[in-house]
């Protein structure tokens, strides 16, 4: 039992990766993954801290190891609770041995063995100030076909409302030629799609300073056997115009760009410290809308920031209007500890948040309903995903990042009743749009370029 390990992980996209860094690194060093807690010698929580609920959770669950303690059991916090915390944990929750922040996973293997070596108190909380990134090539995927590449850790910005500078520590990019490696490995694994992360992926910086962020993203996109390019998420200080012209060329970049605005009033953002204004978040949704592809337009947002006045909410709200989001992830303000805000009152009442959310997430709702119409009787590519066997339907992503569920009842003049394979790509004709998802049908037909036409059934292949 002592070389098993089970992990748990909350919070974004960026911890979901570390965590197959994480596994990866602990595999290499000779530990098996369990699927359940009881079966564990080692139990990891990678946490997240970015609003109290999540943080709360993490909480939750380490009070629910309290029934573990005395079987012999090791536990370890990892993430940005346990940056933020530090040795708080310890004293919290006497039982966990290990406490790291992200930055200082390169350094797990370290760690490990002073565990092995019965320490009950390591820590990994002062690499926050390292140019240094976690690169390792064990990397355990846990999706075979869509693969997730961080390029740039940490983050420079302070924007006043967030943890993250202060969990994950300064802002360093990976070099464009280790990028590039690790994405060729990952083509001839069999990954089509490959998604950058960063906390602001758009100010990668190229330590060698061979390529701006879309000459990298075009790189990748070129590379024989990719059919998928994402990256999230952006930052519109670092956003430029030419990450517009490198999806406009290259057709293996997804048409959808994340960019959280937070809010659409200039003095909202000035209190954030978010440094641009609504007139010039909204320059860069034109240049987005000039593109000549349909480019998807997504964004974060923020109600109840202190002192936002109902004309400040009233400005956001227009903004979503103008800028016609196909998504938008709205929360209420929540104070986090170090952060600049928390000195600030917290001066919306919990009522008045819950309200602003509620009008802005029903508008948005409007606006999708509205604006999703748009691709009815569109053919769309679509990468299959899973399949949902009560309705009978096969469910799949876009390259806009919408859901798409659809049905394979017919390929050219055949009738099939079919599951292709997850991870290949069909050409969908989109049939209804609702306000979350498109539903359509698999079609073979001869307008359906760019898409190789299916030939037989069973040919449910990745059209490459
Ligand atoms: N309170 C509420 N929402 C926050 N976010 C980040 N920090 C906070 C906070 N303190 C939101 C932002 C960010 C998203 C990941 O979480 O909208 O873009
Ligand atoms: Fe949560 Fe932010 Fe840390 Fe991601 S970076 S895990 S969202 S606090």
């Amino acid at each position: 039992m002592s070389k098993t390990f089970y992990i748990e992980t909350f919070g974004c996209q960026m911890n979901a990766h570390d965590s197959e860094k994480v596994i990866g690194t602990l595999e290499q060093q000779g530990y098996a993954r369990v699927q359940d807690e009881d079966a564990a010698g080692l139990i990891l929580y990678n946490t997240c801290s970015i609003r109290d609920k999540a943080e709360q959770k993490v909480f939750h669950r380490l009070n629910e190891y309290k029934k573990l303690q005395g079987e012999g059991k090791k536990f370890a916090v990892l993430g940005c609770v346990a940056q933020q915390e530090g040795e708080k944990i310890f004293e919290k929750a006497p039982y966990v041995s290990m406490v790291a922040g992200s930055a200082s996973y390169r350094n797990l293997p370290e760690m490990l063995r002073r565990l092995e070596a019965g320490e009950e108190r390591i820590t990994g909380l002062d690499d926050r100030q390292t140019d240094l990134t976690f690169e390792t090539e064990f990397t355990v995927r846990s999706n075979p076909h869509r693969g997730y590449i961080t390029i740039i850790e940490g983050c420079d910005k302070f924007c006043a409302y967030c943890v993250v500078p202060y969990t994950r520590g300064k802002e360093r990019s990976r070099t464009a030629a280790s990028v590039l490696v690790e994405a060729k490995k990952m083509v001839d694994l069999g990954f089509t799609e490959i998604q950058f992360l960063g906390q602001n992926v758009n100010s990668y910086r190229d330590p060698s300073g061979r390529m701006s962020f879309a000459e990298l993203l075009v790189a990748v996109g070129e590379l024989p056997g990719i059919r998928r390019v994402r990256f999230t998420t952006s930052h519109p200080r670092d956003f430029t115009r030419d990450i517009v012209q490198a999806i406009d060329d290259t057709p293996t970049l997804c048409d959808h760009i994340h960019l959280p605005v937070q809010s659409g009033s200039t003095a909202v953002l000035k209190a954030m410290s978010r440094e641009y204004t609504r007139e010039w978040y909204l320059e860069r949704m034109s240049w987005i809308k000039e593109a000549k592809r349909d480019i998807s337009i997504t964004s974060d947002m923020i109600v109840g920031f202190p002192g936002e006045t109902d004309a400040d909410f009233e400005e956001t709200i227009t903004l979503v209007g103008e800028v016609k989001y196909d998504a938008v992830f709205a929360f209420k303000f929540s104070p986090r500890p170090n952060t600049p805000a928390v000195t600030m009152a917290d001066s919306i009442p919990d009522e008045v948040k819950s309200e602003r959310l509620r009008i802005l997430m029903d508008r948005q709702r409007e606006i999708q309903r509205e604006h999703y119409g748009r691709h009815l009787g569109e053919v769309q590519e679509v990468m299959v995903e899973s399949y949902n066997s009560s309705r009978n339907q096969v469910v799949g992503r876009s390259s806009q990042n919408k859901t798409v569920n659809f049905t394979v009842s017919r390929i050219g003049t055949q009738i099939v009743q079919a599951q292709p394979p997850i991870g290949s790509y069909l050409p969908v004709r989109i049939t209804q749009t609702l306000p979350n998802c498109l539903v359509g049908e698999a079609t073979a037909d001869a307008d359906a370029v760019p898409f190789v036409p299916i030939q037989r059934v069973s040919d449910f292949v990745v059209l490459n």
